[in-house]
């Protein structure tokens, strides 16, 4: 990232919520990166280090795996904030005591503020709703903290230490349900850490166009493009920096939605002036595909063709070094999590699976934004809304939504139900509400009667999530009326199809995807 920047580094003790200081921080306009908790101080540059925030974590001090910083990071001459275990482990660290308690505190809390002169809660009232997720509980505070907020069950919920610069949170105050919980970073940030609030999206894409040009001085780049927010936004990037030595390669491999590659075409040819090559393998892939029923051995096709298909046209464009990728940055910080990369549910093939013998130096412009950044990234650069608010689509694209075999008459009749529910959900203005939506083959038949007739076809299942990590998500409860107009409109109009059926499952337990 451009050195220029003031960064407030955040160390991640494993707390579901670190990604979340991080894309706070930013919302006011401070660059912010995460570090596993056991990185080296000595790699940090303290140059532009405008402060340090250890993170939660689900541990407790006295476990035996506790997570443990470094030393080195508390004789960086910047102010420290830590929060919930971070807290916790400042306080255990530095001569004060913790102690479990039988009933923890997990949910909404009242704090008391009881330091009218407390900087953190500058400007604030005295009760103070927050979002509390700990059993443990300092008890003593090491020398030089002063408790400036206190609830019924934490009686240090917040402490301050202003010689040393030191402050510890008890609660959260990154998560939404703490009411004030942006002010109190605020506070942090811009009254305690001094910071200038230098980092904008403008200006991100102006420093991104200038270090791509740096990188690939007059060289020339090719990249996949798909018509996802993660590749179109970087196509775009890379075209106003680099303007006609980008190639773009676009890939079908006959698992799109309906119409998919003549829009993607079409938009960035004509309207954006990209150059995009088009590699039409649809039946490479079908031929591949026939008769696989298992998913993980679907996702292996898939990533294998895919990459022989976009090696070939790369070569085709001649002389590039480069390869682009939209890499993002939570598809770096997740893989390098507190206990490693968690267990593999699924292979999601497109985060680092592009060729390796290639021999072509990355280029990652996206690498330090967070998706939502990334799309506001895109609107600076006039990318239309229809692709910054798409919803994700898997790289194996419509495969994994048809369960059991893939054939070319299965995708066509599953683009058509996918169609009408997206054409719909449009409509109604649910496709904003909703985070992913979609339609799934299933390979049952089942009775129905249609006029005089008895019929005897397959069932799809409409599938809509609210989510905004995709990590978890909520069923959609989406009105009757419209599940009834859409369950209607696809049973009369696709032959192949006669029942639909709603998906009530939420995730954890179930997936988005069905495979
Ligand atoms: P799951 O089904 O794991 O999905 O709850 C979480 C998110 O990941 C997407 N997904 C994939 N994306 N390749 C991708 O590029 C894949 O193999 C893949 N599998 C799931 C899914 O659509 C959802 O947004």
């Amino acid at each position: 990232m451009d050195r220029r920047h003031q960064k407030i580094l955040i160390l991640d003790f494993g707390s579901q919520y670190t990604q979340l200081i991080a894309r706070r921080v930013r919302e006011l306009g401070v660059y912010t990166e995460v570090r596993p908790f056991d990185a080296n101080p000595a790699d940090e540059s303290i140059g532009e280090l405008a402060g340090i925030i250890l993170s939660g974590g689900p541990d407790s001090v006295y476990d035996e795996r506790a997570p443990q910083p470094s030393g080195g990071w508390f004789d960086f001459p910047v102010p420290i904030l830590g929060i919930c275990y971070g807290w916790q482990w400042m306080a255990h660290a530095f001569g004060g005591s913790v102690e479990g308690s039988d009933a923890g505190e997990y949910g909404p809390a009242i704090v008391d503020v009881v330091d009218p002169e407390s900087i953190l809660f500058r400007g604030l009232e005295q009760a103070q709703p927050v979002w509390a997720s700990h059993a443990d509980k300092v008890v003593t505070t090491p020398d030089g903290f002063k408790t400036v907020a206190k609830s019924e069950l934490a009686p240090h919920a917040a402490v301050e230490d202003s010689a040393r610069r030191w402050y510890g949170l008890q609660f959260h105050p990154e998560v939404v349900h703490t009411k004030n919980g942006k002010q109190i970073l605020h506070n942090f940030v811009f009254d305690v850490c001094g910071c200038r609030g230098d980092w904008t999206i403008a200006s991100f894409v102006d420093e991104a166009i200038d270090a791509v040009r740096r990188q690939v001085g007059d060289g020339r780049v090719v990249c996949g493009l798909s018509g996802g927010v993660d590749s179109s936004v970087m196509a775009l990037l890379l075209h106003r920096a680099l303007g006609d030595r980008l190639t773009c390669i676009f890939v079908n491999n006959g698992l799109l939605r309906k119409n998919e590659a003549d829009q993607v075409l079409n938009d960035f040819r004509s309207r954006y002036k990209l150059d995009v090559r088009y590699a039409d393998a649809a039946d490479r892939f079908l031929e591949l595909l026939e008769g696989v029923e298992e998913p993980e051995r679907k996702r292996k096709i898939i990533g294998e063709t895919f990459i022989e298909v976009f090696e070939k046209e790369a070569a085709a464009c001649g002389d590039a070094e480069f390869l682009a990728q939209g890499t993002i940055y939570p598809d770096r910080i997740e893989s390098a999590s507190v206990r490693g990369p968690s267990a593999t549910i699924k292979t999601h093939h497109n985060v680092g699976g592009l060729p390796e013998n290639m021999k072509l130096k990355l280029v990652e412009p996206l690498r330090d934004l967070f998706k939502d950044e990334v799309r506001r990234v895109g609107e600076e650069l006039g990318l239309d809304s229809q692709f910054v608010s798409r919803h994700p689509f898997p790289g194996p694209g419509l495969a994994v939504r048809i369960l059991g075999a893939v054939s070319a008459e299965q995708v066509a009749l599953l683009q058509e139900a996918d169609y009408i529910f997206i054409q719909e959900l449009r409509e109604a203005g649910l496709y904003d509400q909703t985070a992913q939506a979609f339609v799934v083959l299933l390979p049952v038949k089942s009775v129905g009667v249609m006029g005089d007739f008895r019929t005897y076809e397959q069932v799809v299942a409409l599938r809509a999530v609210e989510t905004s990590d995709f990590m978890t998500a909520n069923w959609a409860p989406l009105p009757p009326e419209f599940l009834a107009k859409v369950s209607s409109r696809i049973v009369n109009e696709i032959r192949g199809i006669n029942r639909v059926v709603y998906d009530i499952t939420s995730k954890p337990p179930g997936t988005i995807e069905w495979e």
